[in-house]
């Protein structure tokens, strides 16, 4: 890290020479693309300069608006280039999802190491991540984007993820500055309907959405963006308490915050400001120092201080981390990109290996009745079926950066590489598609197909239900396509869409083995598949080498290891369902419960933290340090994990604990420590857990403050939510 004085001086003469305009276009995000209906960003460059610009993947035309930037402009200060690069700039990794189902903090620093080290060297300066947001309704399309639905594990990830695309504290020019989004609570959206208004409890809010968000200041994350939705009727844009009384004031956080796209303007749209003039000025006092791609703040800034409505130091003060930020990534002596280098670093051959191996680790076992996986690699005759079986997209999944050419391996490639001997036969079955086509579709890189007839449709059913006949075994590849979830994503339902149901029972009545394959960016209600298809592997989007993931795992190359981070529900109408929840006077253990609605079990179809393995675990011998301690402090806590199945795997340890009264309700169960673990056939390791203030103490709903209840707690250590190896300990004065 630059000599935090040294930076500091440095800034203080550059804001000393700039004008008023100058300095405003630093608070300045320009849209680079030609879509985007603002000024033509040569001219706003040329005439003060530019905080940033986004939405442009140009290496060449990067270093054409840095030159305008250097030498034509005032002061020459140079631009952030920014892009969400989200899983991948070229090497596509597993979505967040699936990487937060791996459960190893490791595959997510390393994906977004190769992330950062391919951006950068095609110019990219800045990600719009990671996305930090819980989600804990499947119907959300942007669960894709995120850890999953709880703070523990969304936390970890959190700070592998800036790890991984910052390096460590100094962001060389194999990083690039990250951005913990979106501040704060957009995952609770009403319905599970994006963008629509969020109400959270304080306590909601600092005990499950915040800390993935305070994870990533620790980590040291530079930059922020604000979430567009209403937070209790405060727009995020123009939320003081969020953007600077818990942000600044209470965490520290020293970097910048960002809008969303066009956030600032919107804040009139959402009738939270009156017109452009009153957002400029209401999203600058709340703290938020640059504006995407709206131009607010370059049209009003200026004249607003001449009204004497903002003083000139209010400007500095959000001018600074932005200057600050730009000399410590030295963009001041290297502004510039080699635009022969990205074609070196994205040949590199560990890229596509790392791509395999997260993408072989975020897989998650959901079934596998009689052992029918792993299927021998002596198949005959293999039927490769479902519309999603030789999909790119699909594989690679939602939020590819602006231009890519989807390129991904995909399943039935993948088993085709597996299998040379084998004939392997491929039918799609009728094709999925959105009711409602996805707004940013015109974006798309490939064309779309013409929508196929019912006469086609069927014609297709029946030549895969055909091709099952005449197989040894078939792999149904189905779930959503990359648009399906994401943003602008949403959907009431949760079941697999189209006849894709309908295809699996039509196979699973020839009496084949079957193993269904599925892809897509979140939980699906697969009731009947459930119950009936014997084999069933989640492997969400899993990026460029998906398909040779899927063929590994599938052929006994390498036994998943993953599980879930989110629950899945039996339907999209039990949403939110998440297991962190309080009792209630009807505990679900009472004698008299049987299900919260009358229609239907409301239990999970897979719980929490849920995975299966091709060999077996046994889970033991739990102690801990102590039976009782003092508020403040610690005690440990072990077990022995043996692989008692004749396969190594990874098995992820996870403690839970429930404080069984205080202050507040609390949850029945809180993740509060986990580990995956590799272990060979016959071994037994152990795991232990640290269980202290830091995961004891609450934010307090009765108390308004962080407290530690004296209380009794219980604690459970297994291999899912529904852990029964069971201790307690208590809590004294
Ligand atoms: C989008 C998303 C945000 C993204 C931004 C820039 O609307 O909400 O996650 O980073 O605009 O593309």
């Amino acid at each position: 890290m630059k000599d935090k004085t040294q930076t500091t001086e440095r800034v203080d003469a550059l804001l000393a020479k700039m004008s008023i305009e100058e300095k405003v276009a630093q608070l300045n995000q320009i849209g680079g693309a030609d879509w985007n209906n603002g000024p033509k960003p040569e001219e706003v460059i040329r005439k003060s300069g530019a905080g940033s610009v986004l939405w442009l993947n140009d290496t060449k035309r990067f270093n054409e608006l840095q030159k305008i930037a250097i030498e034509e402009s005032p002061s020459g200060i140079p631009i952030l280039f920014a892009l969400d690069v989200i899983h991948g700039y070229r090497t596509i990794f597993p979505v967040p999802l699936g990487m937060a189902a791996s459960w190893d903090p490791n595959v997510a620093e390393k994906a977004q190491t190769v992330a950062a080290k391919e951006a950068r060297a095609a110019g990219i300066h800045w990600t719009f991540g990671p996305m930090l947001d819980i989600a804990r309704d499947a119907r959300w399309g942007r669960i894709v984007e995120g850890a999953g639905e709880d703070p523990n594990l969304g936390s970890a990830m959190a700070a592998a993820q800036v790890r991984g695309f910052q390096g460590a504290d100094e962001i060389d020019t194999e990083h690039v500055l990250a951005c913990a989004k979106h501040f704060a609570g957009y995952g609770a959206a009403d319905g599970g309907r994006d963008y629509d208004p969020v109400f959270l409890s304080e306590a909601q809010l600092r005990n499950v959405y915040f800390p993935p968000f305070k994870a990533a200041v620790d980590a040291g994350v530079g930059t922020f963006m604000s979430a567009y939705m209403d937070l209790n009727n405060v727009p995020a844009s123009g939320n003081r308490w969020l953007l600077k009384d818990v942000l600044r004031d209470e965490w520290g956080f020293e970097g910048f915050v960002i809008s969303d796209a066009f956030g600032v303007a919107n804040l009139a749209v959402q009738g939270f400001a009156k017109d452009r003039k009153d957002a400029t000025l209401r999203s600058l006092q709340a703290g938020q120092h640059m504006d995407m791609a709206s131009s607010a703040y370059l049209e009003n800034l200026a004249e607003l201080v001449q009204d004497g409505l903002l003083s000139v130091e209010e400007i500095d003060e959000m001018v600074r981390p932005i200057l600050e930020t730009k000399v410590r990534m030295g963009l001041f002596e290297k502004p510039y990109v080699d635009e022969g280098l990205l074609e070196k670093v994205i040949a590199l051959p560990e890229h596509r290996e790392a791509a395999r191996m997260a993408a072989q680790r975020s897989m998650v076992l959901l079934r596998n009745e009689g052992s029918l996986l792993p299927l021998s690699k002596t198949q005959k005759k293999v039927a490769v079926i479902g519309p999603l079986a030789d999909s790119m997209t699909a594989t690679e999944g939602s939020w590819m950066v602006f231009g890519h050419q989807p390129a991904a391996v995909t399943v039935l490639e993948g088993i085709r590489n597996k299998l040379p001997e084998a004939e392997i036969v491929y039918a799609p079955g009728p094709e999925i598609r959105r009711d409602i086509p996805h707004p940013f579709g015109e974006f798309d890189t490939i064309a779309r197909k013409p929508v196929q007839t019912p006469e086609e449709a069927e014609a297709a059913f029946q030549t895969a239900v055909k091709a099952a006949q005449e197989a040894d075994v078939v792999i149904a590849v189905m779930g959503e396509t990359q648009d399906m979830a994401g943003e602008f994503a949403s959907r009431g339902s949760l079941d697999l869409p189209g006849r894709q149901e309908e295809l699996l029972k039509a196979v699973d009545a020839l009496g084949k083995p079957i193993v269904l394959v599925l892809l897509g960016g979140r939980p699906l209600s697969i009731n009947w598949a459930a119950e009936h298809v014997p084999a069933i592997l989640e492997a969400w989007e899993p990026g460029t080498e998906g398909g040779n993931a899927v063929a590994d795992i599938l052929f006994g190359d390498v036994n998943p290891g993953g599980k879930l981070p989110v629950t899945f529900p039996r339907s999209g109408n039990h949403a939110p369902l998440y297991y962190a929840r309080t009792l209630t006077h009807m505990p679900e253990d009472h004698e008299r419960y049987l299900s919260r609605y009358w229609d239907g079990p409301t239990t999970p179809l897979y719980p929490f933290g849920y995975g299966l393995s091709y060999t077996n675990f046994e889970i033991k011998n739990l102690k801990l340090s102590a039976s009782e301690i003092k508020v403040g402090e610690t005690l440990t806590v072990t077990a022995e994990v043996s692989n008692t199945g004749n396969h190594a795997g990874d098995e992820v340890v996870q403690l839970y604990i429930h404080q069984k009264w205080g202050s507040d309700s609390r949850p029945l169960r809180e993740l509060k420590g986990f580990e995956r673990i590799s272990i060979q056939a016959g071994e037994t390791k152990q795991v232990s857990f640290q269980l202290g203030p830091d995961e004891l103490r609450y934010w307090s709903t009765s108390a308004q403050g962080w407290i530690q209840d004296v209380a009794e707690f219980d604690v459970w250590v297994g291999s899912d939510s529904q852990a029964t190896l069971h201790a307690g300990f208590e809590v004294v004065a």
